[in-house]
């Protein structure tokens, strides 16, 4: 059994196929940490922690020794004020005030399978061979507040995911300041802190540094899970590299204000916690209310970055993503927001789709700027009624003409935006958020709608549903573009406006749950300014989320390099965009723009009747070589080959079908070099008693040449330059 209970050590393990978990339950109840790391055979190892007294350290009333101290244990799940004076997992108020908070173990469950979230994403079985789960029951007496804490481990991939749940047992009502959904002690300090922080049009670059004493982290307090930090983070071995060395991968699947800490304290011991971020957050919990906190993917490597990596693409792609889009081919677009930007009608957006469809591209997307008055981003967000000015004959109409040269119709939305000059503003200025007396803060010109409050989603749900019926809308960009200011609702009391981060967090899952569901063959596209909600949370409403705003292709190599730390390709939005790129003003040759928006679910940003004759030829080429490459691409395990933020010059990764029997790697050289080395690529992935031949120069391997020896790159001069080799088994 992947989980079991040690009764003799007392202890709990939970194994996944190359990793262990160990928890043991200690005198009066607390729960200590033991052991995560590669698998092994013992339940019983006590061993790892030993008792020690360390001078002016405090002891739990009851232990008559001075070398038992909650400062010095490692444990599951640490509270504050009770003696650990680390930072804390759990903070509950009584009704009383304090909030010193103090768990301990009270029962277990071991079960097949794994627990759904209410009202949360969550990573998903679908049958109980898949995973295992233990709940480990806790409780504080004085509080009456009982904690449980979940654990599942999977059987196939190395994967632990965590979450919590509170529930009040007492009479009075208590408070949660700080609610983490996992603390994992190290009682080592040789990591090195891997995360990804960015800006609009710049995310999820990669970030590489020593652990050092002291506290290191990074929080969202956006409302969302931001451009600016990512929710995830890994802890490395200091020679842990894509192929090798262990990692610890820990990703939240959340979509609101997240908080990520690691602390070195003064006995090198770490402990590393993620949570929803405790700033502007409380939540209140009556007699037999119960709160969940989201969940924490963590992921255990010990062949490098790149096992952690590919362990996430398959557990996203297999058991987070959902519904029809899930495995079925996505259709290639385009897309006219650059192309057009506001200043479009319907005869413009069907000469864009006659051109696209003679290219092969398979869908239209009308961006912003087809409903109410939107000529310009001050105006019309609420207003989801066509601009029949703009679209003549109607949405209908339009679609009608889209479908018939040959081609799908998606559309572009916001609803959790709300313009000052809108009509919905002027019918119900109290459903956005604000805080009585205190004057907005706007972003991009736009309020933001208080998704907390059900009369607002169930008009978003009325609304949505009427334009998705009304015509044949095969897909939607669902975007996002501000974050959250004067966070208050005028429907909730006074002591609860701290529950509205993530109140309005839960609401925007509740609508896109319900739209989801009765939209069922609609492929949904997350957005938010580009990537700026690119986290597992939104992947579990859309298998494929807008990377980034930056369309420019040599910036995008290190933008889907640093997303590719945890999200697979398959969700990366990627297009090819006009020259000069409208955010870099930077000239790259049409094939190279290509062959890194094939990296992710590909497509255009612009308007095909404006290419040369030459360019045209190109995109027929790129459309069927895109779709040759489609499985191995979307379905492949994928490599990181040669680093962009190590070697600004140049880049390159790869791709390997599940069956070892097709190789697609890219190179890039960003900058040209007049008397550059001849660069060589080997490729760890390979199956090393296979033959594979080149399809362009007929040229054949062995496996094992291509890990060992690997490939050579052409010379190539100039800035910007790609070459894709791509490789079957003969
Ligand atoms: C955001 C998106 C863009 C585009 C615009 C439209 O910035 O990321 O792709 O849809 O909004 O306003």
């Amino acid at each position: 059994m992947p989980i079991f209970f040690d009764e003799k050590a007392n202890s709990f393990k939970l194994d996944t196929p190359n990793s262990s978990y160990i928890i043991k339950i200690m005198p009066l109840g607390y729960v200590s940490h033991l052991y995560y790391g590669g698998r092994i055979s013992d339940s019983d190892v006590d061993y790892l922690y030993q008792c020690i007294e360390r001078p002016y350290s405090t002891n739990p009333d009851g232990i008559k020794t001075r070398d038992f101290s909650l400062e010095h244990l490692p444990q599951e799940y640490p509270c504050n004020g009770t003696g650990d004076f680390r930072t804390s997992a759990i903070t509950i108020r009584t009704e009383k005030g304090n909030t010193s908070t103090d768990l301990r173990y009270k029962s277990y469950k071991i079960y097949a399978g794994k627990p759904k979230l209410e009202g949360l994403p969550a990573v998903y079985t679908e049958d109980e061979g898949q995973a295992d789960t233990l709940e480990l029951i806790l409780e504080d007496k004085v509080s009456g507040a009982e904690v449980t804490l979940i654990y599942t481990a999977f059987r196939s991939l190395d994967v632990m995911t965590r979450s919590v749940k509170v529930t009040n047992r007492s009479s009075a009502p208590i408070a949660i300041e700080r609610i983490m959904s996992t603390s994992v002690d190290f009682n080592e300090s040789e990591y090195d802190f891997i995360h990804l922080y960015g800006t609009w049009a710049n995310e999820r670059m990669v970030s590489r540094t020593k652990l050092h004493h002291g506290k290191q982290g990074f929080e969202s307090k956006r409302g969302t899970s931001s451009h600016q930090h990512n929710p995830f983070f890994a802890l490395a071995m200091p020679n842990t590299d894509e192929n090798m060395g262990e990692v610890y991968g820990f990703n939240m699947v959340y979509s609101g204000n997240h908080f990520s800490e690691v602390e070195v304290d003064g006995f090198k011991t770490t402990r590393a916690i993620m949570g929803i971020n405790p700033t502007d957050f409380e939540w209140f919990l009556e007699r037999g209310e119960t709160f969940t906190a989201p969940e924490v993917v963590m992921v255990y490597s010990n062949k490098g970055l790149g096992e952690m990596s590919r362990t996430y693409h398959k557990l996203y792609q297999n058991h987070l993503c959902r519904g029809e889009w899930r495995y079925k081919r996505r259709p290639i677009l385009i897309n006219n927001w650059e192309a057009t930007y506001f200043d479009f009608d319907d005869d413009k957006l069907i000469h864009i789709a006659k051109g696209a469809a003679e290219l092969g591209i398979e869908m239209l997307v009308m961006d912003d700027g087809w409903f109410g008055r939107r000529n310009d981003d001050y105006t019309s967000l609420g207003d989801w009624f066509v601009n029949e000015e703009k679209l003549k004959g109607g949405l209908s109409s339009l679609v009608e003409r889209v479908n018939a040269v040959g081609i799908k119709f998606g559309i572009w939305v916001e609803p959790e935006m709300i313009s000052p000059d809108s009509d919905l503003y002027r019918a119900h200025p109290e459903w956005c958020l604000q805080v009585e007396g205190r004057a907005f803060t706007t972003g991009r010109s736009q309020l933001v709608l208080d998704m907390t409050r059900k009369d607002v989603r169930d008009y978003l749900f009325k609304v949505l549903s009427d334009i998705f019926s009304c015509t044949n809308i095969e897909y939607v960009k669902w975007d996002m573009n501000r974050h959250l200011t004067e966070v208050g609702s005028l429907l909730i009391p006074a002591n609860r406006q701290k529950e509205i981060f993530h109140r309005y967090v839960l609401g925007v899952y509740d609508i896109l749950e319900r739209i989801t569901l009765a939209f069922p063959h609609i492929l949904f596209e997350g957005c938010s300014g580009g990537g700026g909600r690119f986290d597992p949370g939104m992947l579990y409403y859309s298998p494929q989320i807008w990377t980034s705003d930056d369309t420019d292709a040599m910036e995008r190599v290190k933008i889907q390099w640093g997303t590719s730390m945890c999200y697979p390709v398959s969700s990366m939005g990627a297009h090819v965009s006009a020259c000069p790129n409208h955010q870099t003003m930077r000239d790259t040759s049409f094939e190279t723009r290509g062959a890194i928006a094939m990296s992710g679910t590909f497509g255009y940003e612009l308007d095909v009747n404006k290419l040369s004759e030459k360019e045209k030829e190109m995109v027929k080429k790129q459309v069927h070589k895109f779709k040759e490459y489609y499985d191995v691409i979307t379905y492949g395990d994928h490599y990181r080959l040669l680093d962009p933020f190590k070697n600004s010059l140049r880049a390159a990764w790869g791709f390997i079908s599940q069956d070892k029997n097709e190789i697609l790697i890219t190179f890039v050289q960003i900058k040209g070099e007049a008397s550059g080395p001849l660069y060589k690529i080997r490729f760890a992935g390979a199956d090393p008693n296979k033959k594979y031949q080149d399809t362009a120069t007929g040229r054949i391997y062995r496996g094992d040449t291509l890990i060992n020896a690997g490939i050579m790159i052409p010379y190539i001069l100039g800035d910007g330059v790609t070459y894709m080799c791509h490789l079957k088994t003969v």
